[in-house]
């Protein structure tokens, strides 16, 4: 069995940061972070328009109250107000404490730190790195986690949280060169896995974002909170569905429909393209519908719009968004100098996740904590997104908590013992689980099962949700469920059995799925990115409220719990 005081289930930017601020805080502490992939590949390295921060660099007017507000206001009043307040009054010290680590911001001519204008934001406060800011800050950070000490284990597969009698005590994992499984045991574990897009059939994410953590809580009895609260970022390059940073709309692209037309003036004249992501999303879908998308030879009634960088120029494009004309040169030949790239809404980020306090300890209950437990970074709800995160603000809550929660556990793991618990048993167990899926005689491949599983979250719970076409989802999805105990892996090798990691992640999606469409189903208002066309209006009265989703064998229970409101009293959102 392996030891730790503390050991951090994911490696990217929140994990990375809160494994540093451990380290900051008392080098004596030992940690270990392990992570399916090698971190300097976790999903936060695709991160690209920016990081949010009232530095006032390029806007003397800006303030911290004022990037709280923006926040606030966005989330659609359901973001937590103390945890947004920590969020936005930290945020200028984390950019200067990124900049002295060695992250290379891009910069204004008298050498400060430059930032542009994001969706929702109402002033230019996103500091970034041309168009790969998650790129660069996550190199400085993991290349400290050696210098500091961290022991990494990557590609390692974490398959189970060990937590008895509300104590986190450990992780089932194994190593993915060779099948090796191992028991690690720890004072304090911490989750920083990353969101869930590999739900939906066209995501931003990549191929490892499978909310593995969420499911491990899940099964482990803990709720998992807003998780019907999926973003769907406007800019999705179709048909793949990769990023194509806000930032080009930041730095003056225009969004086009099949006449021509800046179609978000209808809704949201002053803002237009730099919209908070729910409406723009919203907004292409419906032209979409009223057949004003865009077909591949250009005429009327296709299912995407246009996003037109042709009058910014080539030297802008070329400086400022390189990565993304890259893209779609890469991807399909587009030279977006000349040529407008075809979007649409593509699935990106996870408002909701595993509950913690403003500490980053995650809670059982609205009023229980878990010992030895917490998570941050887009796994966690502290609930600084509410029902709409605004873009470049995902970045810092990774840093923000993932400094605080680091901070937390470094006081917090002193005062731990070494939990005592029988390692033997999760062995067995997690032999036996990888063993059935390896001798499985079934007659259906994973990839079969998983993209009817997409499709239906797609179908059944996208950007418009309904009632009736929910509960056929649900239905679905119960079909779904059978034919996934019908899968086969065919690799029955120990060696990087990627076949037998994407039985185990199938496991994980379905799970996440069924929490999505049930939040959703029962959450009858809009708000944010939860669009209900049976309910389109926000209702504050039963719903200005957090679900809590406790997962079991016989089905899912929902219980509310009250938002922190203690600055912004919730208005209409206009812009
Ligand atoms: O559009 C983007 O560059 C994404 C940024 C974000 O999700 O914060």
């Amino acid at each position: 069995m392996l030891q730790h005081d503390v050991i951090i289930v994911g490696g990217g930017l929140a994990g990375c940061q809160a494994a540093l601020e451990i380290k900051r805080k008392n080098p004596y502490i030992d940690v270990g972070l392990v992570a399916k992939t090698h971190p300097i590949r976790s999903h936060s390295v695709a991160a690209q328009g920016g990081i949010a921060a009232s530095l006032n660099n390029v806007d003397p007017e800006d303030s911290w109250e004022a990037h709280a507000f923006d926040t606030v206001k966005g989330s659609d009043y359901l973001a937590d107000q103390d945890a947004v307040e920590i969020l936005t009054k930290e945020a200028p010290n984390v950019i200067i404490e990124l900049e002295h680590l060695g992250v290379l911001f891009s910069r204004l001519e008298d050498g400060r730190i430059a930032q542009r204008a994001f969706g929702g934001h109402s002033h230019n406060r996103a500091c970034y790195a041309s168009d790969k800011t998650g790129h660069a800050i996550l190199h400085e950070l993991v290349n400290n986690l050696r210098k500091n000490g961290v022991k990494i284990y990557d590609e390692w597969y974490v398959m189970e949280l060990i937590l008895e009698n509300n104590e986190a005590k450990g992780v089932v994992m194994y190593n993915i060169r060779d099948l090796t499984l191992e028991i690690v045991q720890a004072k304090t574990v911490m989750f920083a896995t990353g969101g869930y897009g590999r739900v939906f059939n066209t995501t931003s994410n990549d191929y490892a974002s499978t909310g593995d953590g969420l499911a491990m809580c899940a099964l482990a009895g803990l709720p998992l909170e807003d998780m019907e609260f999926v973003q769907f970022h406007p800019t999705g390059l179709y048909p793949v569905g990769v990023l194509i940073s806000e930032a080009v709309r930041g730095e003056g692209a225009y969004l086009r429909n099949s006449e021509g037309e800046r179609f978000m003036e209808r809704y949201a004249p002053k803002q237009m393209e730099l919209a908070p992501r729910d409406i723009t999303s919203r907004a292409i879908t419906l032209e979409i519908r009223a057949g004003r998308g865009i077909n591949l030879d250009g005429t009327a009634g296709g299912i995407f719009v246009h996003l037109d960088l042709r009058h910014m120029g080539k030297e802008k494009i070329m400086s400022r968004v390189p990565f993304c004309w890259e893209e779609a040169h890469r991807l399909l030949g587009i030279d977006a100098v000349n040529d407008p790239m075809p979007v649409r809404p593509t699935a990106h980020y996870s408002m909701g996740g595993i509950p913690v306090t403003t500490k980053g300890q995650v809670r059982k209950s609205a009023t229980e904590v878990v010992e030895g437990f917490f998570a941050a970074g887009e796994c966690a709800c502290v609930s600084v997104h509410g029902a709409n995160r605004l873009g470049s603000n995902s970045l810092l809550e990774c840093v923000v908590y993932g400094k605080v929660t680091g901070g937390a556990i470094a006081d917090y793991v002193l005062g731990r013992q070494f939990p005592v618990f029988n390692p033997q048993d999760y062995l067995n167990k997690a032999e036996k689980r990888i063993n059935n899926l390896l001798k499985k005689e079934g007659n259906l491949r994973i990839n079969e099962v998983r993209q009817g599983f997409q499709d239906c979250m797609t179908d059944h719970c996208g950007v418009f949700r309904v009632e009736k076409v929910m509960k056929e989802g649900l239905e679905r999805l119960q079909e779904l469920k059978q034919q996934a105990q019908q899968i086969y892996v065919d690799d029955k090798d120990t060696c990087f059995n990627t076949e037998l990691i994407e039985a185990l992640e199938l496991q994980s999606l379905m799970m996440v799925g069924e929490l999505i469409l049930t939040s959703a189903l029962n959450r009858q208002e809009s708000r944010g990115a939860h669009s209900r066309e049976d309910y389109p209006d926000r209702n504050d009265q039963t719903f200005l409220n957090h679900s809590l989703a406790y997962y079991n064998e016989n089905g899912i229970k929902i219980q509310y719990m009250p938002v922190v409101i203690n600055r912004f009293e919730p208005k209409e959102r206009k812009y």
